[in-house]
């Protein structure tokens, strides 16, 4: 990636400027909405129109540069979370990710798995479901903390001799709280209980080292926080467990045959590959890895822990002057479950609740501002390009919409 600079030898204000420069949606539009889908960089998008001229010419050789990115995104992926490359694999979103671990385990019929179905995304559910489905297993479900987030002490009570997998999510997307990661994986391992963690709401924007927090198994999208393209994802799978789990799928790519060309056939008797490249299929998504490679970069290039206190900060403010104006807030409640996000609303919409929320969203969205309105409730969320200018132009809109005071009235 071609930086004016290094990034490192100026200060973490300056990087995020820097930064923000390189996202072109932001001329014009006030963007807090990367927990739907994140800005790509231009950088990212040259670097996937790239690969597709070179295929458009003939020029994709196997052994050029363009197919080597997703080796590189891997990589760089590994490095942003505190693991090794060989703990990480290509994936086309957090669904495929997340089955991959739970199609994987070796379930028998009375095991059971635990979730927080009414705030974990349902793409985690689902999974869970087929194999109860499928292999006879139950799946336990938890209910939230009061104030909506992930309930790590119900979870622990649900856990007895035959649990063999929590799935959580690190941050919620239906009401933006943090989870306890390092506690309830602290729990997990304890008691050999495989954590699995849906990312999709933080990774890019908060820290995550999984080794220190024990996780076992991560998926996250390269759409939101990765600032990538639709259609990849990542997923680390700790290389113990890795190594202990037959993948549901299996291609040439997921069985050591040494350095022979892809074509080569092996014999019967396999060896999977090291660490999570057993989950390894067939050609990857090159255009999205080469534009997720120039967008982890940049990431990295500011840095995680410069981007996480950045994004907190904007959403405090943000936080702080919308209670002054009156609207109601479902986030920030709890001090530990607060995050980048910000969430409007209540537990329980009324039911002028949502028109209201509806109707802000609409007021944003002409005056070119973004948010995103998700289950009756209009969700902030904040990324490295974010400022504290936006936040108070977003704060003087709401201030100038006609129905604040009915929005502030409202009883739920
Ligand atoms: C927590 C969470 N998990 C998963 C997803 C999406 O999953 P996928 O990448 O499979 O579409 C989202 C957002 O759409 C999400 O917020």
């Amino acid at each position: 990636m071609q930086m004016a600079y290094p990034m490192n030898s100026i200060s973490p204000a300056e990087r995020l400027a820097q930064a923000r420069t390189q996202f072109p949606g932001l001329k014009d539009m006030i963007y807090f909405e990367t927990s739907a889908r994140g800005l790509l960089p231009q950088g990212a998008l040259d670097a996937a129109m790239h690969f597709y001229e070179a295929m458009a010419h003939g020029q994709a050789k196997e052994d050029g540069g363009v197919y080597r990115a997703d080796e590189q995104a891997r990589g760089l992926l590994a490095r942003m979370i505190g693991a090794v490359t060989d703990e990480v694999t290509l994936t086309r979103n957090v669904t495929e990710g997340l089955n991959m671990i739970v199609a994987a385990l070796p379930w028998q019929r009375g095991d059971n798995a635990i979730v927080c179905r009414a705030i974990e995304h349902p793409n985690g559910v689902y999974s869970l479901y087929n194999m109860r489905d499928r292999h006879g297993i139950e799946v336990r479900i938890a209910e939230p903390t009061a104030d909506l987030a992930m309930p790590v002490d119900t979870v622990t009570q649900l856990m007895d001799a035959r649990t063999r997998l929590v799935v959580m999510s690190s941050v919620t997307f239906a009401t933006g709280a943090r989870t306890e990661l390092a506690r309830i994986g602290r729990i997990c391992r304890e008691r050999g209980i495989i954590l699995l963690v849906d990312g999709a709401q933080s990774v890019g924007a908060l820290d995550l080292d999984v080794h220190a927090a024990q996780v076992d198994a991560l998926a996250v999208g390269a759409s939101k926080y990765l600032c990538g393209p639709y259609g990849l994802g990542f997923l680390f799978v700790r290389r113990a467990l890795a190594e202990q789990l037959q993948p549901a799928y299996l291609g040439r790519f997921s069985v050591d045959l040494g350095d022979a060309h892809e074509g080569v056939q092996g014999s019967d008797r396999y060896t999977l590959m090291p660490g999570a490249r057993r989950f390894d299929l067939g050609s990857a998504n090159y255009p999205a890895a080469n534009a997720i490679s120039f967008s982890l970069e940049l990431l990295q290039s500011v840095g995680v822990s410069v981007i996480e206190p950045h994004v907190l900060g904007l959403a405090l403010r943000l936080d702080a002057g919308l209670r002054e104006l009156g609207v109601p807030l479902i986030s920030g409640t709890v001090e530990a479950h607060r995050t980048h996000l910000v969430v409007a609303g209540w537990k329980n919409p009324p039911p002028e609740g949502a028109q209201l929320i509806t109707d802000l969203s609409r007021h944003f969205t002409n005056q070119r501002m973004r948010a995103s309105e998700r289950l009756g409730r209009l969700r902030f969320s904040f990324h490295l390009y974010n400022t504290a200018d936006e936040v108070d132009q977003v704060l003087e809109a709401v201030r100038q919409w006609p129905r604040l005071k009915a929005l502030a009235s409202l009883k739920p």
